[in-house]
C-alpha cells in the first residue's frame, strides 16, 4: 500500500511556490504546509519561496500569510507554530514586463546559505502557462538535476485535450524527465480514495467477487449540491466531463477495477492503472445516446449550507447567453478485459443536485433465491463524501412467521473521531517533497484519459439537438436511465438503504 503519511525522510529543500497569492494557495496550499509544519512534517531546514507576479515587501508578505491562515483556521493558529513557520516562508516577485525576472529568482534561489539546493516547484498558475514557465526556470538552469533534484509539480488540468497535453508533453519534456514531473490529481491524495486499494486488497473477502461472475455493475458518483458560482467562464469552456470526468472519476474508476500490482511500489501501481485506463473500451460517437448523457441544471431549489433550500437560477441564466455544455454528464463503460467483461461501469457528475456524493457503488449479482418479488440485491458501497464510510447491504429474514427478507445495512465509518482529518494537499505536498510519485499521474495514464474523453466531447459540441435540463436541487434527469443495460438499473444514492428507484 502507498505509505504516505509513513515518515519518510525529505531531504533539506526549498518549496518554490508559483502563484502563491492565488486561490489555491490560499485555501489550501498555504494552511497545507503550516499543517504539515505542526505536525512536525516538514524537516527543520525546509524554505518556501512564494512567487507571485506583484512585487510585495518581505513583511507585508508575512502579513499576508498569517492572513491566509486565519482566514482559515477560524480557531486561531498557534503562535509557537506560526513563528517557526514563518521564518521558512520568503517571497520573490516574478513582474510579467520585467525579462530579468527568471534570472533574478535563479540568483535569490541559488543562494545556498538561504536556500536549500533542492528545488519543489508547484505550479499553482494557470494551464496555459506551465509550459512557459517551465521553460523559464529551464533557460536559467533551474531544472538541472546534476548535483541536486528539481521536480515540477503541474496543477490540473494537464491539457485540455488529448492533443493539448500531448503539446504540454512535448514542450516541457524537452527540459523535463518524467521522473522529475509531478502530475497532480488532488483526489487521488484523499484517504479514502487510497482506501479503495486497501479495502480490495487487504480483505480476502472482496477480491474473490470482485468480477463479472459476481458483480452486476458499478457505479462511480461525483455529485455537488453546488452550481457554477462564479466560475462560469472556466466551466463554459470546460463541462462536467472535462472538469470532474476526464481525470478524477477515471482514476477511481482505475482504481476500483485495476488487477493487483505485484507490489505497492509506485511503478507497479502506475503499470496497472495505465493497463486498466488502456482497456476501456472506447465509446462509439455513432451510438452515443446509449453510452453518455448530459444535461444542464436550469432554476430550482437547491440545498443551502445552512440546510434549508434556496431558489437558484439556471446554468445558462447564470452564464448569460445560450450554450450546451453539460453540468451532467453520465457515461457508461465497458471494460475490455477478462475480469470486467459484460459488466457496465457507470460514472457520473453533477452539479446542483439534492445532495453532494462521492461513492463507488457496486451491485452484486441476484442471489440464487429470490423469496419475494423485487429483493434487493446486495450492494457495497464506498463512500467517500459526505462520510467516509464502507457499507455493504445484505437480506436477512424479518423476524416472524412468514418467510420474508429485507435489507440491512452493515455501515462502518472510516472515520474515527480522534483521527487525523488530512486535506489531500497536505499529503500531496508531502509526497513531492518526499520524492513519491505514487499518487501523481504517468503522462500515459493522462493520454488514456484524454483518448476516451476527447471523441464525446466532440460529439456533443457538434450535436444541436436541445440539451436535458433538470431543476436544481434534483436528482438524476429521468432520461438518463437511458444508459443503463438493463431495466432493472437504477441511479444509487449514497444514503437511502435499498436504493432509489426513479
Ligand atoms: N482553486 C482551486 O480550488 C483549484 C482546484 C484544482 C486545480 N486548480 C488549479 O490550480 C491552479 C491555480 O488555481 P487558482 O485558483 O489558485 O488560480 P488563481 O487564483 O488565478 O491564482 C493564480 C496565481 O498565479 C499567479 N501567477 C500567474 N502567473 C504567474 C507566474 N508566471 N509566476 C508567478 N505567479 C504567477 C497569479 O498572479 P496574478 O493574479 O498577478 O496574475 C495568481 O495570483 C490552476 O492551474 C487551476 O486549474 C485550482
Amino acid at each position: 500500500m502507498t505509505k504516505n503519511m509513513d515518515s519518510k525522510k525529505i531531504d533539506p529543500c526549498t518549496l518554490v511556490l508559483f502563484g502563491a497569492s492565488g486561490n489555491l494557495s490560499r485555501v489550501k496550499l498555504m494552511p497545507g504546509l503550516y499543517r504539515l509544519d505542526s505536525l512536525g512534517r516538514l524537516p527543520d531546514d525546509m524554505k518556501i519561496l512564494s512567487v507571485g507576479r506583484s512585487p510585495i515587501a518581505h513583511e507585508d508578505w508575512q502579513a499576508e500569510v498569517r492572513g491566509m491562515l486565519e482566514a482559515k483556521f477560524y480557531n486561531g493558529i498557534d503562535e509557537t507554530v506560526f513563528k517557526r513557520f514563518i521564518k521558512r516562508n520568503h517571497y520573490q516577485a516574478n513582474v510579467s514586463d520585467d525579462p530579468d525576472a527568471m534570472k533574478k529568482l535563479e540568483v535569490r534561489l541559488t543562494d545556498e546559505s538561504v536556500f536549500p539546493q533542492n528545488f519543489a516547484y508547484f505550479l499553482s498558475i494557470r494551464p496555459v502557462d506551465f509550459a512557459t514557465v517551465v521553460e523559464q526556470l529551464a533557460s536559467v538552469g533551474l531544472t538541472d538535476e546534476r548535483k541536486y533534484w528539481r521536480r515540477v509539480l503541474i496543477e490540473k488540468p494537464f491539457g485540455t485535450s488529448l492533443e493539448k497535453a500531448e503539446e504540454l508533453q512535448a514542450s516541457i519534456t524537452k527540459h523535463l524527465k518524467e521522473s522529475q514531473i509531478y502530475r497532480i490529481d488532488h483526489y487521488l491524495g484523499k484517504a479514502a480514495l487510497q482506501n479503495i486499494m486497501l479495502t480490495r486488497f487487504a480483505n480476502h473477502l472482496f477480491e474473490p467477487l470482485w468480477n463479472n461472475e459476481h458483480i452486476d455493475h458499478v457505479q462511480i458518483t461525483n455529485n455537488e449540491t453546488l452550481g457554477v458560482g462564479d466560475r462560469t467562464k472556466f466551466y463554459d469552456n470546460t463541462g462536467a466531463l472535462r472538469d470532474m470526468g476526464q481525470s478524477h472519476l477515471l482514476q477511481t474508476l482505475a482504481l476500483v477495477a485495476m488487477e493487483k500490482p505485484i507490489d505497492f511500489q509506485p511503478e507497479s501501481i502506475r503499470t496497472e492503472k495505465v493497463k486498466l485506463l488502456q482497456s476501456i473500451r472506447p465509446i462509439d460517437t455513432t451510438n452515443m445516446d446509449k453510452q453518455a448523457f448530459r444535461a444542464q441544471y436550469k432554476e430550482g431549489n437547491a440545498p443551502a449550507r445552512d440546510g434549508h433550500s434556496e431558489h437558484v437560477k439556471g446554468y445558462l441564466h447564470e452564464l448569460g447567453y445560450e450554450s450546451s455544455v453539460e453540468t451532467y454528464a453520465a457515461m457508461k463503460l465497458f471494460i475490455d478485459n477478462p475480469r470486467w467483461k459484460g459488466v457496465p461501469f457507470y460514472v457520473r457528475t453533477a452539479k446542483r443536485m439534492h445532495e453532494g456524493s462521492m461513492a463507488i457503488s457496486i451491485r452484486f449479482k441476484k442471489a440464487p433465491m429470490e423469496l419475494k418479488e423485487g429483493q434487493q440485491q446486495n450492494w457495497l458501497i464506498l463512500s467517500i463524501q459526505p462520510k467516509e464510510s464502507l457499507k455493504l447491504e445484505v437480506q436477512t429474514k424479518v423476524p416472524g412467521l412468514d418467510i420474508a427478507t429485507r435489507s440491512i445495512s452493515m455501515d462502518g465509518q472510516l472515520r474515527q473521531e480522534t483521527d487525523d482529518s488530512v486535506d489531500s494537499y497536505e499529503t500531496l505536498l508531502l509526497n513531492l517533497m518526499e520524492g513519491d510519485p505514487s499518487l501523481f499521474l504517468h503522462i500515459d495514464e493522462v493520454k488514456a484519459q484524454w483518448k476516451l474523453i476527447d471523441p464525446i466531447v466532440k460529439t456533443w459540441a457538434e450535436d444541436k439537438s436541445p440539451v436535458h435540463q433538470y431543476p436544481a436541487g434534483s436528482r438524476d434527469p429521468k432520461d438518463s436511465g437511458v444508459i443503463f443495460e438493463s431495466e432493472d438499473q437504477f441511479w444509487r444514492y449514497s444514503i437511502e438503504l435499498g436504493g432509489d428507484k426513479h
